[in-house]
């Protein structure tokens, strides 16, 4: 099985030979007109040179570099905790010239490699083990890119190839004459090449074309003027969209939430309003999980076999057990562990607390904080109290416990278990188990007081 880069499992066969990755990310990106560089913005919720990462960490490779220019103290620092290199471009020369950049850090290095763009985050396990797999595959070519067919192919380098895919070389647009223009085979700018090949290929480039660039993609003619073949094979459009501006990085996260909303259905969860639904990169979703409408997951959720997530709520750095019920409009926050068959209700919202098996919290209540027992029952309105301005503070609930509506539980307090919390009560000691606790001042009933005051006002009023 492979998925896309939603962080399942991506078993992928051992390959012929060992596979470099080279990322290239020197490009400005000025048209996103942002302080963050573009391969950091973010993807469901992880930036694209990371799900990138990812999906190329699938294939094992022994080494991965990123090509930095512009912004690369950003992305050095984003890449340095996966163990992943970079080499810098201080001039962009193009893509030729930017690969080569990677020569010193892949000194040594035999094998396979692979070569991506840092801002063409979509692209599957699966297709660049195809990649990999091709070049050793038929005739063995000498390199082998990945091409697409664009409804509208723009000013893609076009790819010259014949119906197996057998390739002659690539046209930038530029240079293109008005038949190469007509190809409708793209190139997605994406290869494979044996280290051998690709750095000898790269010392030949020249920059004599319409751009005054080294075109990487001048080295599938450079192979061929040495009688040696390259192949291109296919992908979807989708699957090797690039970012270039806001309204692009907006379409790649439409494509992938598409691709994992598919893929929780495909799992066994009912989405109701698929399209209404956002997925982290990391969400977990079991089976029968039933997903209403307007549901928002940030990082870090995990949504355990039965549960129903209601619509219009937010879930973030959570866990959800089984047969559990969250919303509608719940909100629960990093830390909030809900267990099997609890429920936390309409506008509740959870941090860093347990709600335990079975327990209920169904309305219009704050937990943070907490742990709350198995089979509790929290009132209406109840918060806990856990923050003083400077420092924070638990509150336990026991088992079985009752918390009467709109009361506030001062942190740090423990109720015990199967205690009851009269309802209004501000509780600030420590409650025993069984016991009741009732802090409100007493009721003052008079008889007749109210109409006595309403004759008496209204006899004044009359003058
Ligand atoms: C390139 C391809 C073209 C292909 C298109 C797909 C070449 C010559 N052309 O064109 O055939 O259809 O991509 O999108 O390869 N980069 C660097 N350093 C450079 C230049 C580029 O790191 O000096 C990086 C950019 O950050 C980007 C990628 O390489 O991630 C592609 O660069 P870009 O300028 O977009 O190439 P295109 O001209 O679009
Ligand atoms: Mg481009």
């Amino acid at each position: 099985m492979t998925t896309h880069s939603n962080d399942q499992p991506i078993p992928i066969h051992p390959n012929a030979a060992p596979v470099a990755v080279v990322i290239l990310a020197a490009g400005k990106g000025t048209r996103m007109k942002s302080d963050l560089h573009k391969v950091l913005h973010p993807i469901a919720g992880r930036p694209m040179l990371l799900h990138l990462a990812a999906s190329a960490g699938a294939l094992h490779p022994a080494k991965t570099v990123v090509v930095t220019g512009a912004g690369r103290e950003q992305v050095e620092a984003a890449v340095a905790p996966l163990g992943i290199a970079t080499a810098l471009q201080v001039e962009q020369l193009g893509t030729g010239h930017a690969v080569a950049q990677a020569r010193a850090t892949l000194a040594g290095f035999e094998g396979d490699v692979l070569i991506l763009y840092g801002d063409v985050p979509l692209v599957t396990a699966a297709t660049m083990q195809r990649m990999i797999d091709r070049l050793h595959g038929d005739y063995t070519p000498a390199v082998v890119v990945l091409g697409f067919r664009p409804a509208d192919p723009g000013a893609y380098g076009r790819v010259i190839a014949d119906a197996e895919g057998r390739m002659d070389r690539i046209v930038e647009y530029k240079d293109a004459s008005a038949a190469e223009r007509a190809a409708t085979l793209c190139n997605s700018g994406l290869m494979a090449v044996r280290s051998s090949d690709l750095f000898a290929l790269l010392d030949r480039l020249g920059n004599d074309n319409a751009a005054g660039e080294y075109y990487l993609t001048d080295i599938v003619g450079l192979a061929g003027a040495d009688g040696r073949a390259s192949a291109v094979i296919e992908t979807g459009a989708d699957e090797v969209a690039g970012v270039n501006s806001r309204g692009e990085l907006a379409g790649v996260e439409g494509a992938w939430q598409a691709m994992r909303r598919a893929q929780a259905m495909a799992d066994g969860a009912t989405l109701i309003a698929p399209d209404t639904v956002w997925f982290a990169h990391d969400t977990v979703i079991g089976r029968d999980v039933v997903i209403e409408p307007n549901v928002v997951f940030g990082p870090g959720a995990r949504v355990d076999d039965g549960a129903t997530i209601h619509a219009f709520s937010h879930v973030e750095g959570a866990t959800v057990g089984k047969g559990a019920s969250v919303g509608p409009f719940a909100r629960l926050r990093p830390g909030a562990e809900l267990g099997t068959d609890a429920k936390v209700g309409n506008f509740v919202e959870v941090k860093k607390a347990i709600i335990g098996d079975g327990a209920k919290v169904s309305h219009l209540t704050y937990i943070g904080d907490a742990e709350i027992g198995a089979g509790a029952n929290i009132g209406a309105g109840t918060i806990t109290c856990n923050y003083d301005g400077y420092f924070k503070y638990r509150t336990v609930v026991g088992a079985g416990a009752f918390i009467g509506s709109n009361s506030a539980l001062v942190a740090p307090v423990t109720i015990g278990a199967g205690a009851i919390v009269a309802a209004g009560s501000v509780v600030t000691c420590d409650v025993e188990a069984d016991a009741l606790a009732l802090v409100r001042p007493p009721q003052v009933a008079k008889p007749g007081w109210a109409k006595s005051f309403r004759d008496l006002m209204l006899a004044k009023k009359r003058g």
